[in-house]
């Protein structure tokens, strides 16, 4: 019988563990010898080999060769020196690992740096055309290529893989067209490009977009100026040792930030496409999150589509009352998506005469994009609603706050029923959408009445001849009524229960 529970762990740590120390104890004595006289630069015709690394001059920061698990393929990366299990946050070659040990990183003639495995070799720094060149690893985390003036030819903080450092940029240039975002690994075994990307969008320029190709997968809402942070990030602020600030000028636009201590922190782009802020704890030697984004799948944007509703306790996206699923999203392989079944009055007039109406939806989360306003009264609210045609929803509470929401319906979550505190919102279609359910009424009631009759008219045929046959015994008028309306009154009741 194999162990169960942390026993089982454990063990299997320790046989791992030492099987490691077995394999590498002769690299680790050659590495570690090499790590206490490491220099935090690269100067020109110097090789870095795999066995080698530079570190920052305040020992926060290595670069070298690496490789994850037990594969044999090789990056050139930063690491921080004194973080065990090795945390990377940059790679020069994610796409383009180096197969053999005898690969190295040198500063090639140009002054360009390069990864030379033999015959194959990889650009890591580009137009450096300068004859002098050195390469200096900063406490930052940044590989800076610069030239004998000390000018910054080339920075690793321009090309950021999945880690935002402070100091980082996120944004773009609009002069140069060079954009600053983060990429998700694949997999935590291997870092090349991923389908999340964290950017900023030029059309909306004050604002984080988590994109899954033209997909939007989360937006962190807009930078609220006053505040230092996103709308959709409270969180933000709650923890006051990060400083992110919104920067502008004629040429570049992007987020950045400080940390206003000493902490150790990253925000990092996870290969589940989770925005994850942390910072590392010394006395615990490990990461602590201060927030991750999106929560939960139904805050990823638009996750079940527009006019949908999602749950997140039994993964499921339905569409709204009123609404069928949509075949055009479905092509375009959107997650799904709903459009209304019948337009509206207000936007095709020449469908049904009767003026749109209300559904009541409760118990939800309410959708994005909302705009508020202060109303005197509930009626208010409704009609301000009612009476522009793009406004497809409405809601109102107790503080009279009237919240409108125009177009599509996004991210519309329903709570499951154990849970309290949901909301109400009312949601506009068409009335013929509630005429529908009249009609099923009615039916119901046609159902009753053919009954009755076909019950009825056999049983008032066979009163009749039998009163015939009785009527010198005696008047039976009254109590064979009576029967009648018993009859007739039980089928109707019968007919009301269908
Ligand atoms: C490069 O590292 C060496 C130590 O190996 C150090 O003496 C030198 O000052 C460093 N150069 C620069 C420009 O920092
Ligand atoms: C650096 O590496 C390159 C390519 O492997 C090699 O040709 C060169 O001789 C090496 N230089 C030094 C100083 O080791
Ligand atoms: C890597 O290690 C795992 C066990 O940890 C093993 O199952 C797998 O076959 C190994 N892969 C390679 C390429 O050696
Ligand atoms: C390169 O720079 C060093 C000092 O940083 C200087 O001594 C040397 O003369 C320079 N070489 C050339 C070719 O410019
Ligand atoms: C936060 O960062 C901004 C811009 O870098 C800077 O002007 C400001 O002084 C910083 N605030 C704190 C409290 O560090
Ligand atoms: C913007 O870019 C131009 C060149 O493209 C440069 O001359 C100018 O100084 C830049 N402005 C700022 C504020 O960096
Ligand atoms: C849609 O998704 C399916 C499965 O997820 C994939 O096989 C297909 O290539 C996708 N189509 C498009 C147009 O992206
Ligand atoms: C009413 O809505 C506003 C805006 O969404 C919110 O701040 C407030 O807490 C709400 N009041 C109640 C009692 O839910």
């Amino acid at each position: 019988m194999h162990p169960t529970g942390p026993e089982a762990i454990m063990s299997s740590r320790k046989v791992s563990s030492s099987i490691c120390c077995l394999i590498f104890s002769f690299f680790c004595m050659q590495f570690s010898i090499v790590v206490d006289a490491a220099s935090d630069n690269i100067s020109q015709g110097q090789n870095i080999t795999h066995l080698e690394s530079i570190v920052s001059a305040g020992k926060i920061f290595e670069l070298g060769f690496f490789t994850l698990r037990n594969s044999t393929n090789y990056y050139l990366g930063i690491w921080y020196h004194k973080i065990s299990p090795q945390t990377v946050v940059w790679i020069a070659n994610r796409d383009q690992p180096v197969k053999s040990t005898s690969a190295v990183l040198t500063i090639n003639n140009e002054g360009n740096l390069m990864i030379m495995d033999g015959r194959i070799t990889y650009r890591v720094s580009e137009n450096s055309l300068s004859q002098n060149t050195s390469a200096i690893l900063l406490d930052s985390g940044n590989l800076v290529v610069r030239n004998e003036n000390l000018d910054i030819l080339w920075q690793s903080f321009d090309y950021p893989s999945n880690t935002f450092l402070p100091g980082m940029k996120i944004g773009y240039n609009r002069k140069t067209g060079k954009v600053w975002s983060l990429t998700s690994w694949k997999t935590a075994e291997d870092p090349s490009l991923g389908t999340a990307e964290l950017k900023m969008d030029p059309k909306q320029p004050n604002e984080y977009f988590l994109m899954s190709g033209s997909q939007i997968i989360w937006r962190s809402g807009v930078w609220l100026w006053d505040e230092s942070r996103f709308t959709l990030l409270p969180e933000m602020t709650v923890n006051y040792i990060y400083n992110f600030s919104l920067y502008r000028d004629e040429n570049e636009t992007y987020f950045t930030y400080s940390v206003t201590d000493s902490t150790i922190s990253r925000l990092l782009l996870d290969t589940s496409g989770q925005v994850q802020q942390s910072s590392w704890l010394e006395g615990r030697q490990s990461w602590f999150l201060f927030w991750a984004q999106p929560r939960e799948r139904c805050d990823s944007y638009a996750y079940c589509g527009p006019f949908s509703s999602c749950r997140n306790d039994i993964t499921d996206c339905r569409c709204l009352l009123g609404f069928r699923p949509s075949e055009i999203l479905k092509r375009l392989n959107q997650s799904g998506g709903c459009a209304r079944r019948i337009p509206l009055q207000c936007e095709d007039s020449s469908v049904n005469g009767d003026e749109d109406r209300f559904l009541e939806m409760n118990n939800v989360e309410f959708p994005y994009n909302t705009k508020e306003s202060k109303v005197l009264a509930a009626e208010e609210c409704k009609f301000a609603c009612f009476n522009d045609c793009a406004c497809t929803a409405y809601a109102y509470n107790v503080t009279a706050v009237c919240s409108l929401w125009y177009g599509e319906l996004l991210n519309l979550i329903q709570r499951s029923e154990g849970d309290i505190g949901g909301k109400t919102i009312y949601i506009k279609l068409a009335a013929s959408e509630f005429q529908n359910r009249g009609g099923q009424k009615k039916l119901t009631w046609v159902i009753a009445l053919v009954v009755a009759l076909s019950v009825l008219l056999p049983a008032a045929y066979i009163i009749y001849r039998w009163r015939r046959k009785l009527k010198e015994k005696g008047n039976l008028l009254v109590p064979i009524s009576l029967f009648v309306g018993a009859v007739s009154m039980y089928v109707c009741a019968y007919g009301k229960c269908i």
